[in-house]
């Protein structure tokens, strides 16, 4: 009996071990022994043909004027309910109330979570998923939604097409703070370790998005974690978000992948996943580049006051060009009339001949032109003269 019960013991303990361990997903990085290249490994759907991120390759988007823009419901009614931050050892999360959504969609979407990218300081490397025309962003932050809709839940829409709308803001350093930000960044000391949780007072979601929520990239795509489910219709905003280099730093440095427990502290940087081949996917635009409606406020007044510039200064040259035609027309007559003038002041030297038998001469050849034309006058009057007799005739 003893025997037997060491047995179902140690069957019920092997059951325990191998339930544990498909429940609790197998610990995945970005790199080494699970990282990204080996995903596909253990989870399939990582090496299926439409992965996220990708590179958006501006001059191969399809600009659809369809693609009206995306609203954030309920975003900046954020209650007096306290949010949840935790790290689960792959990123900082921000659990969102089920009252905050996403219209703008063919359905209804229903806010889940929010959570970060970032890189690891050093210049040339990355930070965000999404690229531009190959080119990264610092940092970029994802708001997680399911297709309430057309599912209950999340976890049944995560793996459904179009189960799944995420929000792509692609964020950059500059000078100045963005306060907005602080509200989780403050915070971030207090989840250092894998693991760790802490509430956060509410804060409005909407100002950690960029203003300008009518331009962007949409295609389909999945979760760029494992288990990289191929259900997301994915929103990738045109106008980046600025924060300071301090806030980005602190992004980069606080955090753990490790829990608090282990002996080797490791820290929490360069989860991003590395941009994975379109595969005949067509990223769309709801903007045309040659469109006027892609300036800004700003770039017309600029292109406005270009354009007024450059015809005052075509008038300006044109009124030059007119004044010195005019000058040297002008010119041209005086010297016309000083010519004149000297030649008949040159009359009066007595080394020249007297005008006068010129002007005899004229005179003459005058006199010969009005005998010429009296006798053609008197000519054709002659001829002229019998042509009334047939007129006579009766
Ligand atoms: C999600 O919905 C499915 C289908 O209705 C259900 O079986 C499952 O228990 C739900 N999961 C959660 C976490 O509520
Ligand atoms: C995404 O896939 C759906 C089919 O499930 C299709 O109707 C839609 O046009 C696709 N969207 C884009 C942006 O390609």
């Amino acid at each position: 009996m003893d025997c037997l019960g060491l047995f179902i013991l140690l069957i019920l303990m092997f059951f325990q071990w191998t339930a544990g361990h498909t429940a609790e997903e197998i610990s995945w990085t970005y790199t080494g022994l699970v990282g990204q290249s080996e995903w596909p490994e253990y989870f399939p759907d990582c090496g299926g043909t439409s992965q996220s991120p990708v590179d958006v390759i501006t001059t191969q988007t399809k600009y659809d004027p369809s693609l009206i823009p995306v609203t954030p419901l309920g975003y900046s009614q954020h209650g007096n309910r306290p949010f949840t931050l935790y790290n689960n050892g792959h990123t900082a999360v921000v659990e969102l109330p089920d009252w905050m959504g996403l219209g703008g969609l063919p359905w209804l979407f229903t806010a889940v979570q929010m959570h970060l990218h970032w890189g690891s300081g050093s210049p040339s490397h990355g930070g965000s998923e999404h690229t531009i025309n190959g080119l990264s962003a610092d940092a970029e932050l994802h708001v997680v939604h399911y297709n309430s809709e057309l599912y209950p839940n999340m976890s049944a829409a995560m793996t459904q097409r179009d189960g799944l709308a995420v929000l792509g803001i692609l964020i950059v350093t500059g000078e100045e703070t963005n306060p907005s930000f602080n509200n989780i960044l403050n915070y971030l000391s207090r989840i250092r370790h894998a693991n760790q949780k802490v509430s956060i007072p509410a804060f409005d979601v909407q100002s950690l998005l960029p203003q300008d929520l009518g331009r962007y990239y949409r295609y389909n795509g999945s979760l760029t974690t494992p288990p990289c489910y191929q259900s997301v219709i994915w929103t990738l905003f045109h106008e980046r978000v600025q924060i300071s280099k301090a806030q980005l730093l602190r992004m980069e440095t606080i955090l753990y992948s490790s829990k608090a427990e282990e002996p080797d502290k490791m820290l929490l940087q360069d989860n991003y996943r590395a941009t994975h081949p379109l595969n005949h996917r067509v990223i769309l635009t709801s903007f045309s580049a040659e469109s006027w409606k892609e300036l800004s406020s700003g770039e017309v007044t600029a292109i406005v006051i270009g354009v007024m510039c450059g015809c005052v200064g075509l008038a300006v040259v044109i009124r030059f060009i007119v004044k010195t035609i005019r000058f040297f027309k002008l010119l041209h007559l005086e010297t016309v009339v000083v010519n004149s003038s000297t030649s008949s002041w040159d009359v009066l030297p007595s080394n020249r001949p007297a005008p006068m038998p010129r002007i005899k001469e004229m005179e003459k050849a005058l006199e010969k032109k009005q005998d010429m034309t009296l006798n053609l006058t008197s000519e054709t009057e002659k001829k002229e003269e019998p042509s009334p007799c047939p007129e006579t005739e009766p």
